[in-house]
């Protein structure tokens, strides 16, 4: 704690100072998650609550695409993100061009983008979904055949619960997709009657093997809800070390994987966006109109 009280300090008077709120994803490390953010949770309702912070500034504590999809829902506000490099490799497996051309090869099929895109890539597409809505998103649209871009593995685990046809791209978390079949077994034999978690980014045979798969905050939900004795989220790292806090009677088997684009978030960064206004997050206008759209059209259905 002494480490970190300093910039705890700090952060909660600039927050006061400049009427900012902080909103931190689950894969934020706890000082960040427990300390000082004000809204936490997965990517859908981070996206939700932006859209009804009515504090002048908000700092987004999670990577690029989360700070784009609040100024979206937000325009009027000041959107910081601590640290320009926190990309994603989903938003990087994909250019609107690419998403262009998928168009043209299967015309008048709904494109379904995931939230983890650029504005730009959202702004070619027809409505976004997250991991927590994905299956009401494909299903909701009323269509026998969708295109789902960029993450291969979701599209192929929602794929598996639906009637619906899923086209997909090529796209991989560079999180998720190393967690392999080997491994959920090998957990399996080392820990009996272990209740497994798996994200839907993960490889669709990892996914068949858990017990459960869903979003970050479905994956908090089950564990408040069953509390299992023993419990394995195979996820990003500090998903556990948050989650764990809550339930101190759940022990977590903690083999993870770290996001390096999440952890280029720190409370030292936090505190100097604060204190310097950087970096601010600004969206073309004409990217922004159609890009709004998309994401509107999902938080509606
Ligand atoms: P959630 O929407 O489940 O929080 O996932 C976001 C993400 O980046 C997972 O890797
Ligand atoms: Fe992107 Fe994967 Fe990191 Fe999530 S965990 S931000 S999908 S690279």
């Amino acid at each position: 704690w002494p480490v970190f009280a300093d910039d705890v300090d700090a952060i909660l008077e600039l927050k006061r100072r400049r009427n900012a709120v902080i909103l931190a994803h689950n894969y934020q490390t706890p000082e960040i998650f427990h300390c000082v953010a004000d809204i936490v949770g997965d990517s859908l309702a981070l996206a939700r609550k932006a859209m009804t912070v009515d504090a002048e500034v908000i700092v987004l504590a999670g990577v690029h695409f989360m700070a784009e999809t609040a100024k979206l829902l937000n325009p009027e506000k000041t959107v910081l993100i601590p640290d320009l490099r926190a990309g994603c490799s989903l938003a990087d497996s994909i250019r609107p061009e690419d998403v262009r051309l998928m168009r043209r090869q299967y015309p008048g099929v709904p494109i379904i983008t995931y939230v983890n895109t650029s504005a730009a890539v959202k702004a070619e597409s027809d409505i976004c979904c997250t991991s927590g809505n994905a299956k009401a998103i494909v299903e909701g649209l009323g269509v026998d055949r969708v295109i789902m871009l960029p993450d291969e593995y979701l599209a192929r685990n929602i794929a598996s619960e639906t009637d619906v046809e899923i086209i997909a791209w090529k796209g991989h978390c560079e999180v998720h997709e190393r967690f392999s079949a080997a491994e959920v077994r090998q957990l399996r034999e080392d820990h009996p009657g272990i209740i497994i978690l798996a994200h839907p980014e993960c490889p669709p045979d990892v996914v068949a093997l858990a017990d459960f798969s869903g979003s970050t905050a479905v994956m908090s939900d089950f564990v408040a809800t069953n509390q299992p004795a023993r419990v394995v989220l195979l996820t990003e790292c500090s998903m556990s070390d948050n989650v764990a806090l809550h339930h101190p009677g759940v022990e977590f088997v903690r083999p993870c994987n770290l996001c390096p684009h999440m952890k280029r978030i720190t409370l030292a960064n936090i505190r100097a966006a604060l204190e310097t206004n950087q970096h601010v997050v600004t969206i073309d206008p004409a990217l922004a109109a159609p890009a709004r759209r998309a994401v509107e059209r999902m938080l509606s259905l």
